[in-house]
């Protein structure tokens, strides 16, 4: 399990804003909402834009480039529910603003290419 870490500080981050942070190799997005901290990807899926640049409203945050719309509460894209963006465990502690953010896993490595020789040594040893 992934430890929280600090990001900011409270005063550090405006009531109606938001602010990016590297952790764990990723960019999370931060943000105030009346007091309240919210964590999600900070890289927007449509063309990569920063989420924490945007305009914020209502938990809901709109991409600062062609205006697709996210919750800030669980990273869900509001004009197609089936879909979200990561959203991160984020708490106060003291003055502390803190996100637990999970390394995103490596990509799978690619498959081996099967060669017409191994194929066949295959078939052979199956009996086929
Ligand atoms: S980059 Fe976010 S809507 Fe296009």
């Amino acid at each position: 399990m992934t430890d929280f870490t600090t990001v900011a500080k409270v005063g550090d981050i405006a009531p109606g804003q938001g602010q990016a942070f590297p952790v764990n190799g990723r960019m999370v997005a931060v943000f105030n909402e009346d007091g309240k901290f919210f964590a999600i990807d900070d890289f927007c899926p449509h063309m990569g834009a920063s989420l924490a640049g945007g305009y914020m409203a209502d938990g809901i945050v709109t991409c600062p480039w062609h205006a697709w719309r996210f919750c800030i509460h669980d990273g869900q894209w509001c004009d197609n529910p089936r879909i979200k963006i990561d959203s991160f465990e984020c708490r106060v502690v003291g003055d502390d603003v803190q996100v637990r953010v999970t390394p995103k896993a490596p990509p799978l490595p690619p498959s081996p290419p099967i060669s017409p020789s191994t194929s066949a040594a295959t078939s052979q040893a199956s009996g086929g």
